[in-house]
């Protein structure tokens, strides 16, 4: 295992570059983890495979001068539509973990969503942003402790809570099994008691260790209200895939959805996410933002989503194989790729703003 890079090697020009390096910064049980999905992991690669699948048509001609990417979302404005996912345990992949990601965000003036799962505390990747915050919330088996984590987030300044809803409990994880997977002693949940979540439910006679133990606390719509109710910062659902449930959030009041199956993480066939967004985006029908993630490789999957719908999107594992290799240095240069990819991409395609890129705009 080699020690993380403090400059970028000349062969690393795409996001799949960091993918091949990052494997031989981390070991066998941090490796798997990080890129392994659910079961035989055909959600994990349909992911990439679909928006592959998609073509791209080109205008040319076009005049490009004062072409940019910006976007406004939630009263901000951000100048590209890149998101760092969350992403837990950071410290597995790099000694300085989230504070070398809220470092990248902040150089490349990208939004990062803090994982509840966040190695480091809310409150030191807050010292070191210089770009938004969104905080990603595990809802907690008590509404005190999950109250007290929303209040941390507003005090400390983050602009978002994204509520994640597509992994109550973990999914049926094979690689992560037979590899052994664990925590290193030195990385932990530090946002989080010690206790939370440790006391298990004694279950009756006749109850399922799944539907009445493992997922007794697990949150439902009652408690999406409650928090809605709990907090005045915009609440956005991830790991919406079916427009039943994209209708149901709307009406309720959320402020914006993520379209993702958590990285193909959680259940195994569960749809790719670029398949997934057209039905989204036609059930809530403007009325609500609609991002996305999964499988975001290229600047042309970055298009290809804004085409079909989404304002923006996340970036997961990329950023984080960056991490790996090269700590803050590596996911600034992931970042500033994928936003050249985007703007080569825009320009080539004739389009010279987000709001240009519509469905007219894939072949
Ligand atoms: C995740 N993801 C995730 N999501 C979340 O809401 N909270 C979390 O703590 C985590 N943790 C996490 C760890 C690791 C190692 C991975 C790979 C993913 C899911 C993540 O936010 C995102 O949905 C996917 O990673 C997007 O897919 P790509 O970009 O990795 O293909
Ligand atoms: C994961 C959890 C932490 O995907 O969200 O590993």
């Amino acid at each position: 295992m080699k020690a993380a890079l403090t400059a970028i090697p000349q062969d690393i020009v795409a996001a799949l570059d960091y993918e091949r390096h990052a494997r031989e910064h981390l070991d066998e049980n941090a490796w798997t983890y990080l890129s392994s999905g659910a079961a035989d992991e055909l959600t994990l690669r349909a992911n990439e495979a679909a928006f592959q699948r998609l073509q791209l048509r080109n205008r040319v001609l076009v005049d490009t001068r004062g072409g940019n990417t910006r976007l406004e979302l939630f009263g901000h404005r951000y100048e590209h539509p890149i998101f760092l996912a969350p992403v837990a345990y950071q410290r597995l992949f790099h000694p300085d973990g989230e504070q070398a990601t809220v470092l990248a965000a902040g150089t490349m003036a990208a939004g990062m969503v803090v994982s509840t799962l966040a190695s480091a505390t809310l409150e030191d990747v807050a010292g070191t942003a210089t770009a938004p915050l969104w905080f990603q919330l595990y809802m907690q088996r008590d509404r005190a402790a999950t109250l007290a984590l929303v209040q941390r987030a507003e005090a400390l300044g983050y602009a978002a809570i994204v509520v994640t809803v597509d992994a109550p409990i973990a999914g049926v994880r094979n690689r992560e099994q037979r590899a052994g997977f664990h925590l290193p002693a030195n990385v932990s949940a530090v946002n989080l008691a010690a206790n939370a979540g440790s006391q298990s439910t004694v279950l009756k006679e006749g109850q399922s260790v799944v539907f009445d133990g493992l997922m007794a606390h697990a949150p439902t719509w009652a408690d999406v209200e409650w928090l809605l109710a709990a907090t005045k910062l915009p609440v956005l659902l991830k790991g919406i895939l079916d427009p039943v449930d994209a209708i149901k959030a709307k009406d309720m009041g959320i402020a914006g959805l993520v379209v993702s199956n958590h990285g193909g993480r959680s259940v195994d066939t569960w749809p790719a996410t670029i398949d997934a967004l057209p039905r989204i985006v036609a059930a809530v029908d403007g009325a609500i933002p609609v991002l996305l993630d999964g499988g975001i490789r290229r600047g042309t999957d970055i298009y290809k989503a804004i085409a079909l719908g989404a304002t923006a999107v996340f970036v997961g594992r990329p950023y984080v194989y960056a991490l790996s290799t090269a700590g803050a240095l590596g996911v600034a240069h992931l970042i500033r790729l994928l936003r050249e990819e985007l703007e080569i991409t825009m320009a080539l395609c004739g389009r010279t703003t987000l709001a240009e890129i519509d469905r007219s705009a894939l072949w």
